[in-house]
């Protein structure tokens, strides 16, 4: 991988999934290096990125492929480690954090300790584990603005600054839980608006408009965490998903009143704590 004063981008996981349309329209639609993560099979899921339809000739080059598993600390720190080497002296300009996992819960009685111990783990610490080791690669105030490029047909229009995006979930909305069930996913997901505020709050003293953190809600999406619910329901496809949470991410202003630290779904409104 070279070196690129225009920034990285990082998506972590993006084994399948939310996280894999995203890594999918980061290759096709920017010329940044594309640095992405899977538990396992790195070769494998190389291999079905770089099989993408309508991926230019670079991307090859630019993905970079590395083993996390938010579980195991010394797996992301491994990451970062990677980082520094391969990309000496290159910000981060877009982060996206997805991971995520769902065990069911319909009452108090279905609540099992080790289920809900791995929902924390891979929904709430992960992400929060991940701010820990990724931030030192976002721009500082002092840092020069991202160039803006210019830009070929569909490509994506990257704003001057960084974003770290983290995936969280409506129904870890406390004001939007009008029906209960799931306690440890939406537990967990609701920790991620409270982890995202906080890492905002960093952002701003450390970064002031060169970098700004945010959560998202996908949509209901077709991947293999809604599986179940596939039958009867109108659900999104992942990269139309992908594709209006991107979109949105790059008109999202670095002021205070603008947005940031906060939670936004696919259509680009507010979701509420
Ligand atoms: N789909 C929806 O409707 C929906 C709605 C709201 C929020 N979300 C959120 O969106 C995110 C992506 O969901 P999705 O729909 O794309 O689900 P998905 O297809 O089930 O993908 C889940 C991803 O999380 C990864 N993961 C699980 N445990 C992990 C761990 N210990 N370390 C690192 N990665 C781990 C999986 O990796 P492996 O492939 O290795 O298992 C996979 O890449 C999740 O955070 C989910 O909560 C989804």
């Amino acid at each position: 991988m070279g070196t690129a004063s225009n920034g990285f981008a990082l998506v972590t996981p993006a084994s399948r999934g939310i996280g894999f349309a995203f890594a999918q329209q980061l290759l096709a639609r920017t010329t940044l290096p594309v640095v992405v993560t899977a538990r396992k099979n790195c070769s494998e899921v190389r291999d079905r990125l770089l099989s993408s339809k309508e991926l230019p000739s670079t991307a090859d080059k630019r993905l970079r492929i590395l083993e996390v598993d938010v579980k195991d600390e010394s797996t992301i720190s491994s990451m970062a480690e990677t980082i520094h080497r391969e990309l000496p002296d290159t910000p981060l300009r877009l982060a996206l954090t997805v991971p995520g996992i769902l065990h069911v819960e319909k009452s108090p009685s279905q609540i099992d300790a080790k289920n809900a111990l791995d929902s924390f783990q891979v929904n709430a610490l992960g992400p929060l584990l991940l701010t820990k080791h990724l931030s030192q690669f976002l721009p500082t105030k002092s840092s020069p603005a991202f160039s803006s490029e210019t830009h070929a047909e569909g490509s994506l229009r990257l704003p001057s600054h960084a974003i770290y995006a983290m995936m969280a979930a409506r129904v870890g909305s406390i004001s939007d839980n009008n029906s209960g069930g799931w306690y440890s996913y939406r537990a967990s997901k609701a920790a991620v608006y409270q982890i995202t505020k906080t890492f905002d709050l960093y952002l701003r003293g450390r970064c002031k408009e060169r970098a700004l953190a945010v959560a998202l809600h996908p949509g209901t999406v077709k991947t293999d965490f809604t599986k179940e619910f596939w039958s009867g329901r109108e659900m999104l496809e992942p990269a139309d998903s992908a594709q209006r949470l991107l979109e949105f991410l790059m008109d999202l202003e670095p002021g205070v009143k603008d947005g940031r630290g906060r939670c936004w779904d696919w259509k680009g409104e507010e979701v509420f704590p």
